[in-house]
């Protein structure tokens, strides 16, 4: 891809922190009244990329998301709860946490739905990479969130060569 190009800025975790709320409508649901798993994962989606695109202040597009354990199902009419922060930015890459809850419309209880990482990839408008400010964490678990992401990354490139071996030898991409 195209070079990159310079951006020197740093930005905290806070600018660019993000949260959305869902009503669950009948639409977003399966056959017993469940919201989807590929709805969820829709939202998700959005909300990380919300951060990813204040954090960079350009386009960006997802390039992952990692694995996502459903923990509880969530209802039609139940209101769904997603906040996303910047964890860290690398090159043109950054990483995204993003942590749901289902709240109980009737009672106001929260319970953790579902935590899922995701890379968004910083593009122009012809869709060449750009260079990302870096992330200056400010609190201990910014810190935390900030080191657990290189290692994350590290994991990734390393499973994405693994993966790549594999399509080699089974014949699946040209050597
Ligand atoms: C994501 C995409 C831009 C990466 O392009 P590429 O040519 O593979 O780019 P590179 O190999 O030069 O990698 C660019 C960056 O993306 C990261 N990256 C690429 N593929 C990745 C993956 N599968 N998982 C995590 N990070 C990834 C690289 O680590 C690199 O990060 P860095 O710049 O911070 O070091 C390209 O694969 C793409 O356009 N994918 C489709 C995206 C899309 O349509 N998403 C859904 C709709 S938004």
């Amino acid at each position: 891809m195209s070079t990159v190009q310079a951006n020197p800025q740093v930005r905290t975790v806070a600018s660019s922190q993000s949260e959305m709320t869902e009503v669950i409508l009948p639409n977003d649901a399966n056959t017993l009244g469940n919201l989807l798993g590929g709805r969820l994962m829709h939202f998700i989606d959005l909300t990380g990329a919300i951060a990813a695109y204040r954090h960079s202040r350009t386009h960006v597009v997802t390039a992952a998301m990692d694995h996502i354990d459903f923990i509880q199902p969530v209802h039609v009419g139940d209101l769904l709860i997603l906040k996303s922060s910047v964890n860290r930015a690398f090159n043109s890459s950054l990483e995204v946490g993003v942590k749901v809850w289902v709240e109980d419309p009737q009672t106001g209880t929260h319970l953790h739905v579902a935590s899922a990482y995701l890379v968004f990839v910083a593009v122009d408008e012809h869709g060449r990479r750009q260079k990302l400010p870096q992330v200056q964490p400010e609190t201990p678990d910014e810190t935390r969130r900030y080191n657990d992401a290189l290692l994350r990354r590290q994991h990734r490139e390393s499973e994405a060569a693994r993966r790549k071996q594999e399509r080699r030898d089974t014949g699946l991409t040209r050597a």
